[in-house]
């Protein structure tokens, strides 16, 4: 299915910051804001304080000066189910009836509850007869319908809901489609370091494969560094951004090597996945890409590379205004991965 850009905002809620986006007909970013949100206002995918988060999304659509209308939703959280199902092929309605079949075996409750959404992704052969390979997407209605709802009152109508997973797909899509020389064959790692999660992606030949949740990130790295230092939680998370604890001699040895241990049990877990990959689909992952915050960290990018052997890269390289000629420095928008991503079309 061909990708397509769109005039488009887009909307992405983290659990330390929410991102806004508006792209033009060309796929440019127009306006975009990176915009904090009070600490437990939202918990994976749930919307803890509704007032709080109303109240940032309208603070972040005014900094954007963003007018009040439609946009689109990109959500990553646990509770979000994503699955590969080998089925017969079959005509839609059957081929639905099987999926919700499939399903019942993953969902705690009633499917009625939930959004399925699936798509096939390629024919396959199996014991010599022709299947299809469906990917299919199942999120609670709540879920979805509680943001709906509190994106609504902050003057935002979502139109379109989508996953980090599916979003990143299209982007990889499009931009082989525009780039000959942008490879989409074989493996690409997606890693997302978020406050709570790191979520690490792959796409096989561009497609959606597999993801894993690793259950450490920048909350996590900021707090090592508080109780290694005896510094507070505030210096701590400056000290985080600043120093490259992973490449550099520091002269604190305990607190660099405590820090250097939680990047390395995070690798540790990536490169479990990269092995499972490499098993299933034959194929090895050639690239890595860093987005979220914590990419942002001092010799992070180095520090993968050297370590899983492979080119890494800021995932801002994907994003239109980075890959244009001009000089301005386009790390921060490593953050925006996920809300550009979003705005992309499967037509
Ligand atoms: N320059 C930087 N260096 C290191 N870490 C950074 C930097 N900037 C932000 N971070 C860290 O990135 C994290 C926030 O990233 P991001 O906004 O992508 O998370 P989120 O989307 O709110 O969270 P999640 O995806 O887990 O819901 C925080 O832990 C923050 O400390
Ligand atoms: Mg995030």
């Amino acid at each position: 299915m061909p990708v397509k850009q769109m005039a488009t905002v887009a909307v992405d809620i983290g659990h330390s910051s929410l991102k806004l986006i508006q792209t033009g007909v060309d796929g440019r970013i127009q306006k975009f804001v990176v915009h904090r949100i009070p600490e437990g206002c939202v918990d994976d995918l749930n919307i803890v304080s509704e007032d709080a988060l109303i109240k940032s999304l309208k603070t972040a659509r005014q900094k954007a000066r963003l007018n009040p209308g439609k946009c689109f939703l990109v959500l990553s959280g646990t509770d979000i189910l994503i699955r590969h199902f080998t089925l017969p092929i079959l005509s839609e309605d059957e081929l639905y009836r099987n999926i919700l079949n499939e399903m019942t075996g993953y969902l705690p409750v009633d499917p009625e509850k939930y959004y399925i959404d699936y798509k096939i992704v390629e024919k396959v052969k199996e014991d010599n007869a022709e299947m299809y390979n469906v990917l299919v997407t199942t999120v609670h209605k709540r879920i979805v319908n509680r943001y709906k709802s509190v994106l609504g009152k902050a003057g935002l109508r979502v139109t379109v809901v989508d996953t980090g997973e599916n979003a990143r797909e299209k982007l990889l899509k499009h931009l082989a489609a525009q780039d000959k020389s942008f490879n989409i064959c074989g493996g690409i790692c997606i890693l997302d370091l978020g406050t709570k999660f790191t979520r690490a992606s792959i796409y096989h030949n561009g497609n959606y494969f597999i993801s894993n949740v690793i259950k450490k990130s920048g909350q996590q790295l900021t707090e090592v560094i508080a109780r290694n230092s005896g510094k507070d939680i505030l210096s701590s998370e400056t000290m985080k951004r600043e120093i490259d604890f992973l490449n550099q001699p520091h002269p604190n040895a305990e607190l660099k090597s405590a820090v250097t241990y939680e990047i390395d049990s995070l690798l540790y877990e990536i490169a479990r996945l990269f092995d499972y990959y490499r098993n299933r689909a034959k194929s090895a992952v050639h690239t890595v890409f860093l987005s979220g915050g914590g990419a942002l960290m001092p010799g992070l990018v180095e520090y993968v590379g050297r370590h899983l052997g492979l080119p890494v890269y800021l995932s801002s390289m994907l994003l239109p205004a980075a890959r244009s000629a001009n000089t301005v420095d386009h790390r921060g928008f490593t953050l925006l991965l996920n809300a550009y991503a979003a705005t992309l079309r499967e037509e």
